[in-house]
């Protein structure tokens, strides 16, 4: 269901020359949460602010950044007791394909990046926060720089911030083009200067993450919500969206539509009003095949109508009219990730697809683990060899098996994030691959180039 008059919160003034200045945003009310929340006095056993983090839970405000975990449980998890320094890490790595919402955010709102860092370094005691910004990330970069400059200058950042009294400090930090460094841990290593290594957890960021201390690593859109949070007043923002899943979520079209984009609305709005009233329908009107809903880690939907073998052995057919929130998709097993919805029409080869794919998180492995280096190589050899004409009928069972073997014995979750696509692209277009096995070429009539 579309929401028809929903106001965006993040794309506000998106697109608009001039619009990331400061003067802009104080014209719209901006940096009024942040003075009302720092008003509010910490806690001087925890050095924290026990109702804001109340208030974040009570919003059902959810982590933007893939894994859809709710923000104020997250913060509820700091070691408080710790004697230790404080940190924030804000998470602007924006690597997974298909995904470009943090990077509008950044450039046309970064004020409500900031002003979201310091309602989130207030909440939970934090004097340290660090942006690590995709290094491709240029332009965006500079109007960050721009935005903190201003800030400091405003009194808003540093000693005695706003004149309340407390510390915040903001530092910018770029990264230098690894995927693997948008995952925390390996974030938190390369903050610290070492290669973008993940860790094992536990321990978690929030028990001892930079430096060993308890940080907070938070995505920049779910900081950028919490303005909105504040001003509008956690019950009312719970509302904004179906139960469980609130706020207002970006989508990123892209693939075979007409007008690929951002799209920002309610987790109310369905998959097929997505493509067709948000991105004008399947480009060159031909017929929609395949959908994959949350960015490329994520399981590929069918939606050309037909049904599929399952793992269990059932027969099954994906819901193109699906409602695009965290909860339905996971009950559909795939997962709303981060929001990139890539579309692929009739004429795309699931097997060329699937190649493009694969050959991206085999070089984005970082190579720690045995199961991923190995594995993501192996599946990219397997695929490989199909597309190239050589695939032999037995290759689709070694590829489920490989890709069965990664998941769930690794550091971090990009072994999942490549053994999950190659799943559900075998599984649920099973007779492509076969055919391809079978003949050395596509099923498809006439495919577009990989
Ligand atoms: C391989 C991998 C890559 C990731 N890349 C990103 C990323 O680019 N941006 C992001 O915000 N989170 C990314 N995440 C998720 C982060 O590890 C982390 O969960 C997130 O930043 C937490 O923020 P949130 O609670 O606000 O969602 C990635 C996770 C994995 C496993
Ligand atoms: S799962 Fe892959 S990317 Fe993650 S730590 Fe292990 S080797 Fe590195």
């Amino acid at each position: 269901m579309l929401v028809k008059d929903f106001k965006p919160i993040l794309l506000d003034g998106a697109y608009k020359k001039g619009e990331w200045a400061i003067e802009q945003y104080e014209k719209k009310g901006g940096y009024q949460a942040a003075r009302k929340v720092l008003s509010m006095p910490r806690d001087p056993a925890t050095n924290n602010v026990p109702p804001l983090i109340e208030e974040v839970k009570k919003s059902g405000l959810r982590g933007r950044g893939g894994a859809g975990f709710p923000t104020g449980m997250k913060w509820s998890f700091v070691d408080y007791k710790s004697k230790k320094s404080r940190y924030l890490a804000v998470n602007c790595d924006e690597s997974e394909p298909g995904t470009c919402k943090d990077r509008v955010v950044v450039t046309y709102n970064p004020h409500m990046l900031l002003e979201g860092i310091m309602i989130a370094c207030h909440a939970c005691g934090v004097e340290n926060a660090y942006v690590y910004i995709r290094g491709e990330y240029v332009v965006e970069f500079e109007h960050l720089v721009g935005a903190i400059a201003e800030a400091y200058k405003a009194g808003y950042l540093g000693k005695n911030a706003m004149g309340s009294g407390f510390t915040i400090h903001i530092t910018p930090h770029r990264g230098a083009g690894a995927y693997i460094c948008g995952e925390e841990t390996g974030l938190l290593s390369s903050l610290e200067g070492d290669r973008g290594y993940p860790k094992v957890k536990p321990p978690f960021p929030a028990v001892e993450g930079a430096w060993r201390c308890p940080t907070v690593v938070n995505n920049v859109q779910t900081l950028s919500l919490l303005p909105s949070v504040i001003t509008m007043g956690a019950e009312a923002w719970s509302k904004i969206g179906p139960e469980r899943n609130s706020g207002p979520m970006v989508y990123c079209l892209s693939g075979h539509v007409k007008k690929p984009g951002l799209y920002e609305t309610p987790m109310h709005v369905t998959l097929k009003e997505i493509v067709e009233e948000f991105g004008g329908g399947i480009l060159d009107d031909l017929k929609p095949k395949a959908i994959i809903p949350g960015g490329s880690s994520m399981p590929v939907l069918r939606v050309d109508g037909k049904p599929y073998r399952a793992s269990n052995g059932k027969d099954l057919t994906d819901d193109f009219n699906i409602r695009m929130d965290y909860d339905t998709l996971k009950n559909a097993n795939t997962l709303l990730g981060s929001a990139a919805v890539i579309v692929m029409h009739e004429r795309t080869c699931m097997v060329s697809a699937l190649y493009n794919l694969v050959r991206f998180y085999h070089h984005e492995s970082c190579g720690q683990c045995t199961p991923c280096r190995e594995g993501s190589g192996w599946l990219e050899k397997l695929i490989a060899r199909i597309y190239r004409g050589k695939g032999k009928p037995e290759d689709l069972q070694t590829l489920l098996s490989v890709a069965g073997q990664m998941s769930g014995t690794t550091i971090c979750l990009l072994a999942d994030s490549v053994a999950m696509p190659v799943g559900a692209f075998v599984i649920k277009f099973r007779e492509e691959f076969e055919y391809y096995c079978q003949h050395g070429k596509s099923m498809v009539e006439n495919p577009i180039p990989l």
